[in-house]
């Protein structure tokens, strides 16, 4: 905190084009009322010049350490730090601090900083995929920093690919989650796991243009991405039909029906310390597909439809676990007995959470806020009172860390 009690923020800004897109997330942070540091490295500057980033925060910026010795910068603005995000994190700087090089000011800032650190790598898909830069956000994972994963789409020239850097306001939601939990001294505790979450809901296609599908919006599945990337997670988000912008930082795999979203989580399970199914899957699809579109016919009833079973992933995950100790997390919305329908429900599918929520016509869907009780298949129960979608969210991890921890 500085005299007045806002919030330190240090942004490290290195060499990328997306250096201008820091200038958004820096306006965010400054006008949400925190105090903020621009720590540019030299290469940076290219891209930005030092009167932007000295304008907008109103503080003097420097690349080096040479700099206002007397002050001794290289080791206090990290040490008063709240938060460092550096955003974009280039391949180099990524290197750089995962091995402890202190050759400028953010470097040496990220050696002396105690706080969380968030890290928002931007870079060509090559360097994101090579062996080295894997190895390096690893690292920095394995210590606690928050480093998301980068978006896919347009990069610079003409390749499309993953390694933009997310939207500033999704990294500015990003900074908001680590700030209040570092304020209440809790750690990243996801560090170094991955957590694969589906969200949405699955639509089984009857022809062309028609589908059956459900209500639910995604926003529950999404809140669980969101906070898992706050905690410090490598996030796997199978989106099942979904209109809500991507959480900065979490792989998304879109997906259409049951069948697709089955496979894509599987396939993100194979390494996951966690999987949390928040998808409302369809448990039946029609029989028949028909390949143009279903036309009615004067003078007679419509085909009934028929429908065959889906696989029920949440009970294919939960007895065959892809690795030992993995952590199976179940949903369920009941109409009725709710608490006595959701242990039945836990001890069928076998999975070691089961969050169930009492649903109806106003309730749930689409909406904001849950309210739910969290089952354990140790017998526990955690009611989670009505509340926005991200504190059920963060009720969850909690359940699954202290399983994961007693590994
Ligand atoms: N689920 C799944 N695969 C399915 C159906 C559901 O993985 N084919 C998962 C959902 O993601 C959710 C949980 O199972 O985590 C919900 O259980 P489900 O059996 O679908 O609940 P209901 O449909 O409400 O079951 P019932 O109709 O038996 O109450």
């Amino acid at each position: 905190m500085d005299i007045t009690g806002k919030p330190r923020v240090v942004l490290g800004v290195s060499g990328g084009i997306a250096a201008y897109k820091a200038c958004e997330l820096l306006r965010r942070l400054t006008e949400s009322g925190h105090d903020v540091r621009v720590v540019p490295t030299a290469s940076a500057l290219n891209f930005v010049g030092e009167a932007t980033w000295s304008a907008l925060s109103g503080h003097p910026v420097a690349t080096g350490v040479w700099e206002s010795v007397h002050e001794v910068p290289h080791v206090r603005i990290g040490q008063e730090a709240d938060l460092v995000v550096v955003a974009p994190a280039t391949a180099d700087t990524l290197a750089r601090a995962a091995h402890g090089l202190a050759d400028d000011l953010l470097t040496n800032t990220l050696l002396t900083a105690r706080c969380p650190v968030v890290f928002a790598p931007a870079m060509h898909t090559e360097m994101w995929e090579h062996p080295a830069t894997r190895e390096n956000v690893a690292t920095l994972r394995r210590r606690g920093a928050v480093v998301v994963e980068p978006a896919v789409g347009r990069l610079t020239g003409k390749d499309t690919g993953k390694g933009r850097l997310p939207d500033p306001v999704e990294i500015f939601e990003v900074c908001r989650r680590v700030l209040a939990r570092g304020a209440a001294g809790t750690e990243p505790d996801l560090a170094g796991r991955h957590v694969v979450i589906s969200a949405g809901g699955t639509r089984e296609p009857l022809d062309p243009v028609r589908f059956l599908g459900n209500r639910s919006s995604g926003r529950q599945g999404y809140a669980l991405a969101r906070t898992a990337v706050a905690r410090g997670a490598r996030v796997t988000l199978v989106a099942a039909n979904t209109a809500l912008p991507d959480p900065a930082g979490a792989d998304v795999v879109r997906v259409g029906t049951a069948l697709q979203l089955r496979e894509a989580v599987l396939k993100a399970a194979a390494d996951a310390d966690a999987v949390v199914m928040a998808a409302a899957v369809a448990d039946f699809r029609p029989a028949h597909y028909a390949q143009g579109k279903i036309k009615k016919q004067e003078g007679r009833d419509p085909e009934p439809v028929a429908l065959v079973r889906n696989p029920d992933v949440l009970a294919e995950l939960s007895s065959a676990r892809a690795r030992p100790g993995q952590v199976v997390v179940g949903f369920a919305a009941e109409t009725d007995d709710v608490l006595a329908n959701g242990r039945a429900k836990l001890a069928r599918k076998g999975c070691d959470l089961l969050v169930v929520n009492e649903v109806g016509e106003d309730k749930t869907f689409g909406s904001e806020e849950n309210e739910a009780v969290v089952l354990g298949a140790d017998g526990s129960e955690t009611p989670v009172p009505r509340g926005p979608k991200e504190a059920l969210a963060d009720t969850v991890w909690d359940r699954v860390v202290h399983l994961l921890d007693r590994e």
